[in-house]
């Protein structure tokens, strides 16, 4: 298998939410060209691929993820050109560009919507899904559990009830109809046609509906899913689909279906366990969920991540765990929302950088392909003040000018955040990027370690500590040529630590640059409190 072909498996990814990236024209609102100027900060952080938000024409009901139109883009951020030069910059800086697909679900105001609700004969009717009776399906859940309490509305006009499963403005699509399947692969022909290197597909799950189901990962909805990689592979090689299924990981596994489906799925149940780790200074919740994660097929891989533009979600942890959670790092009940945390990653580790460490080591070190948002590579805050999830959507802060130099707009689209210890005149890129001990620097440093070991992109894990609790977690990545042993400390006081080790000098990948010798089989260290060493054997 060509490295890179397979490029996804072992890759650093970006997410740009693109309002509140950078504005390049003074309206208040994060652009195309902002976000073109601001590329070689991209690459340098190292990362491969950015994932790109919704960008499409949107009432915004759900800051994009309402389409209007599937075939346009949101004009302040610019011009179906100005994405073409986009794609075309990325590509020149050796990065790729993957762009947010959301089929499950339209807005309200699309088109086909409107010519439904207007006629019901018109054949847009059928586009949707309706019923006079708002019990079908029940066994469906809602998600936005604190804003809603039906996946059905009420259209006046037409005298029947629609299926939703997010807001009401956003009408689930009806992937029974073949003429809708088909505009969905329109759909991805028109962007692929633009030189995208593929989509980050939203709210998969959902595509159908059965009765005494619950709507979820529905054997129709693989076999569409599953469709629409073929039609990439056959038409557009070489492209990808990274899957959010906010799901356990053996019902995840179903959506690399034999490597024919998708080639990337968020692992989400990994998420809030690193979270847990880190604030119950025990590991073995992560353990166990991995040891409960499903092979996947060769070509295929999984994305971690810490943050993204949602509440941090706590759907895939019990209910004892998940208040547990909510109590430890979300205090005040205006930090919750739905079944999750919006917040953002150092004011959830009260801006302590050792904590905010541990996570990213864990995620650099585990299987996967990083996924990392926007702002918290310089720790960025959150303004819980903000409605729905938009306080983690702020604009980025990029120096300690007029709205963190995001925009000289006196008013933009979200406020930047001014004040406190996260306001931007002390929280930016531009006074990071000169200090070798910023956040920013460190993460960096972070970053290129991990793409300088083999090992750690693609190696086989196997654990070198076990049982409940787990203070300390060490685990061994390996391939052919390499080997790093990753060794963490998650309590607040120095430990010892002895692991199973092949004889041999063992070499610090990151700043501490410490060499171990591992005698008689075993390694022996100790660490410092919150300590952590990516332990590569060099002899
Ligand atoms: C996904 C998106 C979220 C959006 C929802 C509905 O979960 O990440 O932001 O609200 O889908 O499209």
């Amino acid at each position: 298998m060509s490295v890179e072909s397979n490029w996804y498996q072992n890759a650093i990814f970006y997410q740009v939410y693109p309002r509140s990236f950078m504005d390049s024209n003074g309206d208040g609102y994060g652009d195309f060209q902002g976000l073109i100027s601001r590329l070689d900060y991209i690459r340098g952080l190292g990362v491969d691929c950015i994932w790109l938000q919704p960008t499409y024409p949107s009432p915004l009901r759900d800051d994009g993820y309402d389409i209007s139109d599937y075939k346009g883009v949101y004009a302040p951020f610019g011009t179906i050109q100005d994405f073409k030069r986009l794609v075309h910059e990325v590509h020149a800086r050796g990065m790729r560009l993957i762009s947010d697909l959301v089929i499950n679900h339209c807005s309200s105001d699309h088109p086909w919507f409107q010519a439904a609700r207007n006629d019901p004969s018109s054949k847009y009717f059928d586009y949707f899904v309706w019923s006079d009776n708002p019990k079908k399906y029940a066994e469906a859940r809602i998600i936005f559990v604190d804003s809603q309490s039906s996946n059905w509305a009420y259209d006046e006009k037409v005298g029947k009830y629609y299926w939703h499963r997010f807001y009401p403005t956003q009408p689930d699509l009806n992937f029974d109809n073949p003429a809708v399947r088909e505009e969905m692969k329109d759909v991805l022909r028109f962007w692929l046609d633009l030189g995208i290197d593929g989509f980050r597909a939203d709210a998969v799950p959902y595509l159908y509906e059965r009765e005494g189901t619950n709507g979820e990962n529905l054997p129709e909805t693989h076999a569409y899913l599953k469709e629409l990689r073929k039609l990439m592979d056959e038409e557009y090689p070489g492209t990808i689909l990274l899957c959010e299924a906010n799901q356990w990981p053996r019902d995840v596994r179903a959506y690399f279906g034999d490597g024919d489906e998708f080639q990337l799925g968020f692992h989400f149940p990994l998420m809030p366990r690193v979270f847990m780790s880190i604030g119950k200074e025990d590991a073995s919740s992560l353990v166990e969920i991995l040891n409960a994660t499903p092979a996947i097929p060769a070509n295929c891989q999984w994305c971690t991540f810490l943050r993204n533009h949602d509440e941090l979600t706590l759907e895939m942890v019990s209910e004892e765990d998940r208040q547990w959670m909510w109590n430890f790092y979300a205090p005040d009940p205006a930090m919750r929302m739905n079944l999750g945390i919006r917040r953002r990653l150092y004011p959830l580790m009260e801006n302590d950088r050792r904590r905010v460490e541990l996570a990213y080591s864990l995620i650099f070190t585990l299987p996967g392909s990083p996924v990392l948002y926007y702002g918290d590579e310089i720790g960025m805050g959150d303004d819980i003040t903000q409605f729905d999830r938009n306080g983690v959507r702020t604009p980025m802060q990029w120096d300690a000018t007029k709205n963190g130099g995001f925009s000289t707009a006196d008013t933009t689209y979200l406020p930047a955040i001014r004040d406190g210890r996260y306001g931007y005149r002390s929280v930016n890129v531009a006074a990071q990027s000169d200090d070798p001990d910023s956040n920013l620097n460190r993460l960096k440093r972070m970053i290129e370690a991990r793409r300088a070991s083999e090992a750690l992109g693609w190696g086989k894990l196997e654990w070198l500590t076990s049982g409940a609790p787990l203070p300390v977690l060490a685990y061994r990545r390996t391939t052919g040529g390499d080997t790093v042993i990753a060794v963490h400390n998650l309590t607040g006081e120095s430990r010892p630590s002895e692991l199973e080790a092949e004889d041999g000098v063992y070499q610090d990948l990151l700043d501490s640059g410490m060499a171990v010798t591992a005698e008689s089989g075993k390694l022996r260290l100790t660490l410092g409190p919150r300590q952590f060493y990516w332990l590569r054997k060099v002899g």
